[in-house]
């Protein structure tokens, strides 16, 4: 990745985008002394803890411990890579990144690529034009379904004339390489003779749009009865199907907000919601949900709401597919619409509130499950229960957490008036060692990398302070010094900057020193001005130290013995290492007999020291 790009071009990029700027695009910001704050972007808060540095540009959250800089934040928000995070940027820069790319066979891909997001976007144009040029089946189609001109231009919908090569032709006229035309999908090769066709024809278009606002492909939906309803663009360079979720482009910004996103089916289903003031919704193009729409759907929203078909969402693949989600780590509801009816219709018909409390009554994944399972089964009947508890024993089989299992296990006794314990053992035979082997791996399963609640799990127990460690310890110490000019001076008539032992607690030391110089109060933020990106983290994991308020004489005097404790024992490991080497000398010179000497009044005096603390 790194020789991607020029270094040139990365540079460029960064100085013609302003980090405050970028940030601005999508967090307010207000000036503080000399940087900037607003609230974070990547995690709840009430008070601002996201800070932005015009000097040093980068942005840093002191609650969740998000930083980098103008690109990364671009990568974050926008959950895109390094790649097309410099694409944008550059989009928002005006600089051309072709110029830039290394490589000829990259530069060719690239090249590709922005003449199929042109062609694309010309096309829509040319689509979107036709609907409104004179009197034409697809507008009349959409008024017919209830759509508003706003809605038809917010999607950017368009119609697909009743002919053969209108698009083709209008697109080589515009000077686009017929090989490109066919590449984009647009066009299909004839059998018999030479020549290309279009591939939407008399049909009604739904653009397919990414979240950086690039055309990458299109929906054609058949305006008479016909097969096939639906006709989707073929996969391209720039469109592939399992990767995106149409309509993520208008609802990402409400989903990061809400936190929640609303999975449908359809094209129409989007756009339904969305006049229906349903913002937060996106459809997974037709398809099953692949592993990669769901890591999508997870970096931007925590809860994820299936709203399909009755008749679909209790089908067997669907629920398989609902797994993929689970697998992710979303957490998922399903909401139940009656049979072969669609979000669309439903609020429609039944208007914004109807749906918003669909959303409210929206049952967890597995509650839903059950939920088929119980509707599917006589449980007045013996057959019918043990049926049932059959099923459901797949279904929590794949619980993860011994007590919602537990939970769940209470819930079907009582429905099924089955005891406990035999759904128990229909769970896990008669091998109880499975199950603690099975709750002991979802502890582990839990603390993946990509559990944003890994904290959680990761609570210790407060250690007495004499067990910390001395970078805690020093930690800490910096913790009460940033706080509290009188607690900084009264450390600083004990011991001096030089006197932390890590380099960079050394650093931060100085730099309150220096701050305590002209101010009585020092904030977080003056600190970070003052220091290098790398070294964030670490002012970071100080300003998150918790220090006990009620005593905080004793604790630092607790703080300050951990540090010496650690000095003395290096202390005595660097005597030890010495006397050995001297030791093992074959011919001592007087002065190395002296040395030996001294060393050991040293280590006994060091001793008598460690025996104190
Ligand atoms: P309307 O019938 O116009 O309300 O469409 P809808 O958006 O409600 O679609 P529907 O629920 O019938 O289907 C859901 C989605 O599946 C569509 O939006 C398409 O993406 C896809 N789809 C439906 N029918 C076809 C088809 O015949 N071929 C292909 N490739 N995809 C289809
Ligand atoms: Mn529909």
């Amino acid at each position: 990745m790194s020789n991607y790009f020029d270094e040139e071009l990365i540079e460029e990029i960064k100085e013609r985008n302003h980090i405050i700027d970028v940030v601005s695009r999508y967090v307010p910001l207000k000036k503080s002394g000399s940087t900037y704050k607003g609230l974070c972007p990547f995690h709840h808060e009430k008070t601002p803890s996201f800070v932005v540095s015009e000097e040093k540009q980068f942005y840093h959250c002191f609650g969740c411990g998000q930083s980098g800089d103008a690109i990364h934040f671009v990568m974050q928000m926008e959950h895109i890579d390094f790649i097309d995070a410099i694409h944008m940027l550059g989009d928002w820069a005006g600089i051309s990144i072709e110029e830039y790319t290394t490589s000829d066979r990259e530069k060719e891909e690239i090249h590709i690529k922005n003449q199929l997001y042109e062609i694309n976007r010309e096309a829509a144009l040319f689509y979107y034009k036709n609907l409104f040029q004179t009197r034409n089946d697809g507008l009349k189609y959409f008024y017919e379904r209830g759509l508003n001109s706003q809605t038809i231009k917010k999607f950017g919908l368009g119609y697909a004339k009743d002919q053969w090569e209108l698009l083709n032709r209008y697109l080589l006229t515009k000077g686009y390489d017929q090989n490109l035309i066919y590449k984009a999908g647009l066009v299909i090769k004839r059998k018999t003779k030479d020549g290309y066709y279009d591939r939407f024809r008399n049909r009604v278009i739904f653009p397919i749009i990414n979240v950086a606002g690039k055309v990458i492909g299109f929906g054609g939906r058949i305006i008479d009865k016909g097969e096939p309803k639906y006709l989707n663009s073929p996969e391209t360079p720039v469109f592939n199907k399992g990767n995106h979720l149409y309509g993520l482009n208008l609802s990402k910004d409400v989903i990061r907000k809400k936190k929640q996103i609303v999975v449908v089916e359809g094209y129409m289903d989007v756009i339904g919601l969305y006049e229906g003031g349903i913002y937060n919704v996106v459809a997974s193009l037709g398809t099953a949900l692949t592993k990669s729409q769901g890591y999508l759907l997870k970096r931007y929203a925590d809860e994820v709401i299936i709203a399909y078909d009755g008749d679909t969402a209790g089908k067997a693949a669907t629920l398989r597919g609902l797994d993929v989600l689970k697998d992710v780590g979303c957490s998922i509801k399903v909401i139940e619409l009656a049979d072969g009816v669609d979000p669309d219709e439903y609020v429609r018909k039944k208007g914004k509130d109807a749906f918003l409390e669909k959303i409210k009554k929206a049952l967890p994944l597995v509650d839903y499950k059950i939920k088929l399972a119980h509707n599917e089964n006589d449980l007045t009947t013996t057959e019918g229960k043990i049926k049932f508890v059959q099923s459901i024993t797949y279904i929590l089989k794949t619980l993860k957490s011994p007590i919602e299992l537990d939970a769940y296990i209470q819930k079907i006794a009582l429905a099924a008036h089955i005891s406990p314990e035999a759904i128990k053992s229909e769970i896990y035979g008669n091998n109880k060692g499975n199950y603690q082997k099975d709750s002991a791996s979802y502890k582990n399963k839990y603390r993946s990398k990509n559990d944003r609640y890994t904290n959680k799990y990761d609570i210790k127990p407060i250690k007495p302070i004499q067990k910390m460690g001395y970078i805690e310890a020093e930690k800490s110490l910096l913790k009460l010094m940033m706080d509290d000019k009188r607690l900084f001076d009264k450390i600083k008539a004990i011991m001096t900057c030089e006197d932390f032992i890590d380099e960079i607690h050394i650093k931060i030391a100085k730099v309150m020193d220096d701050l305590y110089e002209t101010n009585e109060f020092i904030s977080i933020e003056m600190i970070l001005e003052k220091l290098k990106q790398e070294e964030i983290p670490i002012l970071h994991d100080i300003y998150k130290k918790v220090v006990p308020i009620e005593n905080v004489n004793k604790a630092f005097i607790d703080y300050m013995d951990v540090i010496k404790k650690h000095k003395l024992i290096t202390r005595k490991i660097e005597i030890e290492n010495e006397l050995k080497r001297i030791e093992k000398m074959e011919d001592k010179t007087p002065n190395e007999i002296v040395r030996i000497r001294e060393l050991c009044i040293d280590y006994e005096k060091l001793l008598k020291e460690l025996k104190k603390q």
